[in-house]
């Protein structure tokens, strides 16, 4: 990037979305502060030490050092930023409205701290209900009135598409930039900000290699509104598909089809797609399901009710006791019963908890009575953290798990998953079941191992 298109880009909030999107701006040449309220986040940071789980975060820490700045003085950097990007969480509230105290307490800073002599575009990439975008400028406004300081307030919308675990590279290689904002002042600079991603002019980190094929981004301009409502529907409609498919796979199980092989057959209509139609425990983490909460809720303030949507987050809640009723089926007897989970994260490559299918499938074989054992790859320690009076005895290795086990339940995809030794887990389980929410595993070979194997939707 030539120095002169180089922007000056203060990100309010340094957790998944605003660290991943920090050093990727900071490695195309931006100069970036990175601030965090969270001393501890920005004291490690500060120490070299990544904060999130991501593939290729450690590398990218160190290739974009010398443009990027941690800290949690806002005060600081915030009047000189030409770009003020808004990454704080939106949780759900009791009735499943988003919470937008976090959003609007940045807003208030920036009022607090703005002086007039540059016009920054302030970017809500937060996801945030209709009308934020608008909320955010009449926050700064106010603030700014009270002060005394008359300038333009330009915000933008600017959703944020990536997936936990290959954050990165969704970031320096999405399928599509949107911005939604009514002045092209704003539409411009977040043009030239996102430039050496929309043209991939830069070359791509060693870790994070460009994907084979990949196809220039669409820059997508809307209303700030449309741009608001287009996060919520993406997120809505991948959480629908993925409650399609388990929906399928209930009638393929009893039907007595592959819901593998279903998927492939529909998926390769180009219209419907193959991605996002793996049957299995059901969706969760961080945002599928606020999400979905939170666009309901909208409708239910326009008094619109959204049947689908409605079905899509039941349909998923009863995918997850399934992985419990599969298991009631196979033992007889769930109370006094050993069950080894494999897989607490909602999805592999991540430590992140948020509502994990693991964690509700756990309750409700404790609430049973089971005795539970658990594994995974890296979210242990979060777990133990998170949920302290969990009743789970952890282990550090799956041949620890399964020694003693009357069942297992896979839950979380990890890829070491694959290559477990089950000639050896049979001779260590005290009954041979195994429940694979996630039909990763190859269940001949379970079987011709003397195992009683239960997928989802074959
Ligand atoms: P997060 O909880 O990981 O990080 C938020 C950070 O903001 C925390 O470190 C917190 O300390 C900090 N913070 C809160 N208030 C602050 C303030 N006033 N000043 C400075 N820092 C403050 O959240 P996240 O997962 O990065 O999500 C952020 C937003 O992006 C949410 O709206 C989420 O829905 C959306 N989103 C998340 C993802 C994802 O995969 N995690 C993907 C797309 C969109
Ligand atoms: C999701 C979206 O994919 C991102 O585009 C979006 O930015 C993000 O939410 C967000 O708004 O935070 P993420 O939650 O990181 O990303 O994870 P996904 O890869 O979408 O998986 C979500 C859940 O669906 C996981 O529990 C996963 O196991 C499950 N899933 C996914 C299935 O059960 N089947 C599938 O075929 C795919």
């Amino acid at each position: 990037m030539k120095p002169k298109d180089s922007l000056k880009v203060l990100i309010v909030g340094t957790g998944y979305v605003g660290l991943t999107t920090g050093l990727s701006l900071a490695y195309l040449g931006h100069q970036v502060y990175c601030i965090d309220n969270n001393k501890t986040v920005v004291d490690k940071l500060n120490a070299g030490i990544t904060t999130i789980y991501e593939s290729g975060i450690k590398e990218l820490m160190q290739e974009s050092k010398k443009n990027i700045i941690f800290s949690d003085e806002i005060v600081k950097y915030l009047p000189n930023s030409d770009v003020i990007v808004i990454a704080v969480g939106t949780p759900s509230k009791n009735n499943g409205d988003c919470d937008l105290s976090y959003v609007e307490a940045v807003a208030e800073e920036i009022g607090n701290n703005l002086n007039g002599e540059k016009i920054p575009v302030i970017v809500n990439k937060s996801t945030v209900p209709v009308g934020s975008s608008r909320r955010v400028e009449a926050v700064v406004r106010s603030r700014l009135e009270q002060r005394g300081i008359d300038m333009d307030v330009l915000v933008a919308s600017n959703p944020e598409f990536l997936r936990e675990g290959v954050a990165l590279n969704d970031t320096l290689y999405p399928d599509r930039i949107v911005v939604g904002a009514d002045d092209v002042r704003a539409i411009n600079l977040l043009r030239q900000m996102y430039a050496p991603i929309l043209e991939q002019t830069f070359t791509p980190p060693k870790v994070i290699p460009r994907p084979d094929g990949f196809e220039l981004p669409a820059f997508v301009t809307t209303s700030a509104t449309s741009a608001e409502l287009i996060k919520y529907s993406a997120n809505a409609f991948l959480a629908m598909k993925i409650s399609f498919i388990n929906e399928i796979a209930g009638l393929a199980e009893r039907v007595g089809a592959d819901i593998q092989e279903v998927s492939r057959g529909i998926g390769l209509d180009k219209r419907i797609g193959q991605r996002f139609l793996g049957a299995g425990a059901g969706w969760g983490g961080s945002c599928f399901p606020k999400d979905t909460q939170a666009i309901l809720h909208t409708g239910f303030q326009y008094g619109y009710e959204m049947p689908l949507i409605k079905s899509t987050i039941e349909v998923n809640q009863r995918q997850r006791l399934c992985m419990v009723e599969k298991l009631q089926s196979l033992l007889k007897v769930i109370r006094g019963s050993t069950i080894g989970v494999l897989g607490l994260s909602f999805k592999p490559d991540t430590d992140d908890l948020r509502d994990s299918p693991s964690i509700d499938i756990i309750h409700r074989l404790l609430d049973m009575g089971a005795r539970v054992k658990a594994y995974d790859p890296v979210a242990m320690e979060n777990c133990r953290k998170e949920y302290p009076n969990l009743e789970v005895e952890y282990v550090d290795s799956v041949s620890a798990l399964v020694n003693g086990c009357d069942a297992i339940a896979l839950i979380t995809d990890w890829k070491e998953f694959s290559y477990i030794n089950w000639d050896e887990a049979a001779n260590q389980m005290r009954q041979k079941i195994v429940i694979d929410g996630r039909n990763m595993l190859q269940r001949e070979e379970l079987e011709n191992l003397g195992f009683n194997y239960r997928g989802v939707g074959r």
